[in-house]
């Protein structure tokens, strides 16, 4: 019903994905398999909602309207089970400037914030840049996976810490944390009296069998929780720009949306409001269909590699469309390993240390492309593979 295998050409068309990074690179011959978003096209009621907007060829500011909330209200009731009332939710161009609002408002200037390491930088990024102390989680592998450490949590907290960041789905580790964990989390937050900000942008991108514990399943939480999500990666429309947030806590939303106020964040895109709405009512069967194919990606790629390029080694994939690849087996150093990607193999994709220490001698490939892209992809670098296996 869809066509997942299409090839769309998206260089010269200001990609991020296709073409900064080409330019960074200085040359148009790689494949990129790094920024996260899908080489896919966007489901047609979307594109048919986008049309209408165009036909209509005025261009005028925008609010939100009923439809926008009781969208989310759906999605979310329909994802996870919870009933939101719509004052709860608060409108946000990107995750990347709510995460960034949260920690400059709801903490003070002398706190600390942890984070997981590794990490998604611009996570990172919202305790830094607002010169709050980064307190690095470093998640530890148990029975094959990537763990929090909860002993290890409690030796690294200390007065000045104010608020946890969580990535759940997490990105890069593509985990997705299980009830036992985030109720181990919510305990440590309550008991530390921390502000939990949960980044769940992955949370509808799930692998087979996977269910998805979110922080809004927690009512003891309700006090210091931010909820922040968006449908961008789930329908594949991050350069809509458009996210949300849900606090329930009164206090807490008060002062976050006089921030948004502050700043001058009035109005949405055009296109967004509409987006939010045909996404979250009339697009089930497409996600479940992407869903579908990034799974069998999955299983391409994994057998691709253990057959041809066993060093490279895929950890286990809760969620996300990311896959996070250990090559220590290979004894190089990353540089190495880029140079090698780069200039031999003709494929782009994140190196770790973009993700903080923790994510050393790990790459993360994104497989939300064309089946024949990533054969592609895997083929340059099966050819090219005694280059780097016998530094
Ligand atoms: C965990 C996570 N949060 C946030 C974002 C970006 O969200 P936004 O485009 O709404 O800033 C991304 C994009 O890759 C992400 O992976």
């Amino acid at each position: 019903m869809y066509n997942f295998d299409k090839i769309i050409n998206r260089r010269n068309t200001n990609c991020a994905k296709w073409d900064t990074l080409a330019a960074m690179y200085g040359r148009n011959d790689l494949i990129h398999l790094g920024v996260a978003d899908m080489d896919f096209e966007s489901p047609k009621p979307i594109l048919d909602a986008f049309s209408k907007v165009v036909d209509h060829k005025i261009f005028g500011y925008t609010d939100l309207n009923d439809g926008f909330y009781s969208s989310i209200q759906r999605w979310i009731n329909k994802q996870l089970g919870v009933n939101i009332p719509r004052e709860w939710i608060v409108f946000c161009p990107r995750i990347n400037i709510a995460s960034s609002i949260c920690v400059d408002t709801l903490t003070s200037p002398s706190s600390s914030v942890i984070l997981n390491s590794p990490a998604y930088s611009p996570l990172k990024e919202a305790i830094v840049k607002n010169n709050r102390r980064l307190i690095e989680n470093s998640l530890v592998i148990k029975n094959g996976k990537f763990t929090m450490d909860f002993d290890h949590l409690e030796s690294i907290v200390d007065d000045d810490t104010e608020m946890f960041i969580l990535c759940n789905p997490d990105n890069p580790s593509g985990r997705v944390w299980s009830r036992k964990e985030l109720e181990q989390l919510v305990q440590f937050c309550k008991e530390k009296d921390l502000i939990l900000f949960s980044d769940e942008i992955h949370s509808d991108l799930l692998a087979e069998g996977v269910k998805h514990n979110s922080a809004l399943h927690f009512e003891e939480l309700y006090d210091r929780l931010i909820y922040a999500n968006s449908p961008t990666k789930t329908f594949n429309i991050p350069g809509v720009i458009i996210s949300y947030m849900i606090i329930p806590n009164e206090e807490l939303r008060d002062k976050v949306k006089k921030s948004i106020d502050r700043i001058g964040m009035h109005n949405p895109n055009i296109f967004s409001v509409v987006a939010v709405e045909a996404a979250y009512n009339h697009c089930d069967d497409w996600l479940m269909s992407v869903k579908d194919y990034v799974n069998e990606n999955e299983k391409f790629v994994r057998s691709f590699l253990e057959e041809n390029m066993k060093e490279f080694v895929v950890m286990p994939r809760e969620g996300t469309y990311l896959l996070w690849i250990d090559y220590t087996a290979l004894g190089v150093s990353e540089d190495e390993l880029r140079d090698w990607f780069i200039n031999e193999a003709k494929v782009e994709l994140y190196m770790a240390t973009n993700f903080g220490k923790d994510g050393y001698g790990y790459i993360r490939m994104n497989i939300a492309a064309p089946r024949k892209l990533l054969e592609e992809a895997l083929n340059n670098m099966k050819n090219v593979y005694h280059k780097i296996k016998h530094k």
